[in-house]
């Protein structure tokens, strides 16, 4: 384990094994379509290609990037689209994939971004929900794990860019951040 941590809350097995799971739910409501899959970058990185490589339903691959964490584990509600999709997802089916559902501001403002391009439908996938911290009515259609109100890091999830290369989900240690 980082020495970092103070523990880890999933192992890459547990990780593989939840993100079956969606796959799976997604496989069977997506059956016969196609699908736009958004990953929001930096943190959905790792979900998004184990999610990707686990789908049987046709699919194109898009990313997105927005800004509202900085150092702080603090969402800012000051979001900002940094990186744009490419894609044309008029008359498609959009997917968002995100690690975490957190505050909700970052998902709801990427999501009625994206809802303003005529798409078929726009539907979320967070790998992590933290629903008690939410301040925004948002909730994702596909959700992993619901999680406490710890910060956690690793699997795509960082603090101030560091640990996202880490396999597994750990619990930061509280003297990292503080
Ligand atoms: P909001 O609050 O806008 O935040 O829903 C979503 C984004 O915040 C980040 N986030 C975390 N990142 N460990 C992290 O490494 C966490 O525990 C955590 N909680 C929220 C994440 O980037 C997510 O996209
Ligand atoms: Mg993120």
């Amino acid at each position: 384990m980082h020495k970092d941590l103070e523990k880890i809350l999933y192992t890459e097995k547990e990780i593989e094994e939840i993100v079956s799971r969606v796959a799976e739910r997604i496989n069977k409501d997506y059956e016969g379509q196609h699908l736009v899959l958004v990953c929001v970058l930096k943190g959905s990185v790792m979900f998004f290609a184990d999610l990707a490589r686990k789908l049987t339903v046709d699919c194109r691959l898009d990313f997105i990037a927005a800004s509202s964490y900085g150092k702080s584990t603090q969402s800012s509600g000051n979001v900002k689209i940094t990186k744009d999709i490419t894609a044309d997802i008029s008359g498609k089916h959009v997917l968002i994939v995100e690690d975490i559902l957190d505050t909700g501001n970052t998902l709801s403002y990427i999501k009625e971004y994206l809802s303003g391009f005529s798409a078929l439908s726009v539907k979320l996938c967070a790998l992590f929900d933290k629903p008690d911290r939410r301040k925004k009515p948002i909730t994702a259609d596909y959700s992993g794990e619901t999680i406490d109100d710890l910060f956690i890091v690793g699997y795509g999830l960082d603090y101030d860019e560091q640990y996202r290369n880490l396999p597994y989900v750990g619990v930061l240690k509280p003297e990292i951040y503080q």
